[in-house]
């Protein structure tokens, strides 16, 4: 049946050319796994994500990215990226989303890329670390990153209609996080400590039936940012908060006028309604499946997605090598 209440369908889903991204960098990044050098896993995943979004159809500014001009020479805050066509965006970009777990050859990390409209991408990159809570859709209006943790478990686990002790919590394994897990323990809900990588665990957190209600902690501002745009895309929500790592960075921030006390919502870190997201598993997760390498090719898995549309793709790839190697951009092996 056609829809005759919309007279302009949805344009160019450009979350489909971002797959291309992500398993570009997922692809070369993975070689390393378990190799023990997180730069060099890095480094492959940056080269390739900065080659292939150069040949996107946009006027893109990296907004989040690998850090300041000097210290990054690709994929900088603030690069001019895209062939120069008239879509102006914000891009961010992880190219590896735990560089660690791929060095250590452990499961869970991913490549990632989101996009949304010029001016609209906005990372508090004053502070390293946000402390965050992030759950799904049912229980979106559910969680208050002000409340206690005791309270906030209850109030997920009511509106799951289930006992607190069947709500399973997410958290970043770190000495920070003692105290949370303390509380998270006494109010008897599970947990889920992983090495590294927020930004699966915060997508796990924010689909339904994936075996993770909330996520809860402090990890990197960027990352929560990503997050963000998932979360706009699957619905869900985050609220974040400024997390200064000593009394400098705190002292700093005040005498900067920041308000410590501020809550970041999923529409203060990303202010639009069409935001594109793509990831690719660099090794194997929960949330995505890994790079295999396989006689002749690869395999991976990605997940594509628009918030406009709401649309989730779970894309299932087979690379040729011999093929690839007559024209992509990209050395594969
Ligand atoms: P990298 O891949 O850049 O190392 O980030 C991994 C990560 O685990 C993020 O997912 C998380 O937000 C952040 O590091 C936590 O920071 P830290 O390791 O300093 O606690």
């Amino acid at each position: 049946m056609i829809n005759e209440n919309v007279r302009a369908p949805l344009e160019r889903n450009i979350a489909m050319e971002l797959v291309r991204v992500t398993e570009s960098a997922a692809l070369v990044s993975a070689r390393y796994l378990g190799m023990g050098n997180k730069n060099q896993v890095d480094q492959a995943a940056v080269n390739a994500m900065r080659k292939v979004l150069g040949y996107v159809r946009m006027d893109g500014v990296v907004v989040i990215g690998e850090g300041e001009k000097d210290d990054a020479p690709m994929l900088y805050i603030g690069e001019k990226i895209g062939d120069g066509s008239d879509l102006k965006v914000d891009i961010a970009v992880d190219p590896v989303d735990g560089t660690t777990l791929v060095a250590r050859g452990l499961p869970g990390a991913i490549s990632v890329v989101a996009l949304s409209a010029r001016g609209t991408i906005h990372c508090p990159r004053q502070f390293v670390y946000m402390n965050k809570i992030v759950t799904g859709h049912e229980a979106k209006d559910a969680i208050n990153i002000n409340d206690s943790v005791a309270n906030n478990l209850k109030n997920i686990a009511e509106v799951k209609k289930r006992k607190v002790s069947e709500i399973t919590v997410v958290v970043l394994d770190r000495p920070r996080h003692e105290k949370l897990l303390s509380e998270i323990r006494a109010a008897g809900a599970r947990v889920k400590l992983i090495s590294d990588g927020d930004v699966a665990a915060s997508i796990q957190a924010a689909l339904p039936n994936t075996g993770v209600d909330v996520l809860m902690g402090v990890g990197g501002t960027p990352e929560g940012v990503l997050s963000a745009a998932a979360i706009l895309c699957v619905g869900g929500t985050i609220q974040c908060m400024a997390w200064p790592r000593d009394e400098k960075e705190r002292n700093q921030a005040i005498a900067d006028g920041v308000d410590l006390t501020k809550v970041y919502k999923t529409e203060d870190l990303i202010d639009s309604d069409d935001v594109f997201f793509a990831a690719t598993g660099v090794s194997s997760g929960e949330l995505l499946q890994g790079v295999r390498y396989m006689s002749g090719g690869a395999r991976t898995q990605s997940i594509a997605m628009r918030s406009k549309s709401g649309t989730v793709r779970w894309i299932d790839s087979w690379h040729n090598f011999e093929k690839l190697d007559k024209v992509s951009l990209i050395e594969f092996h």
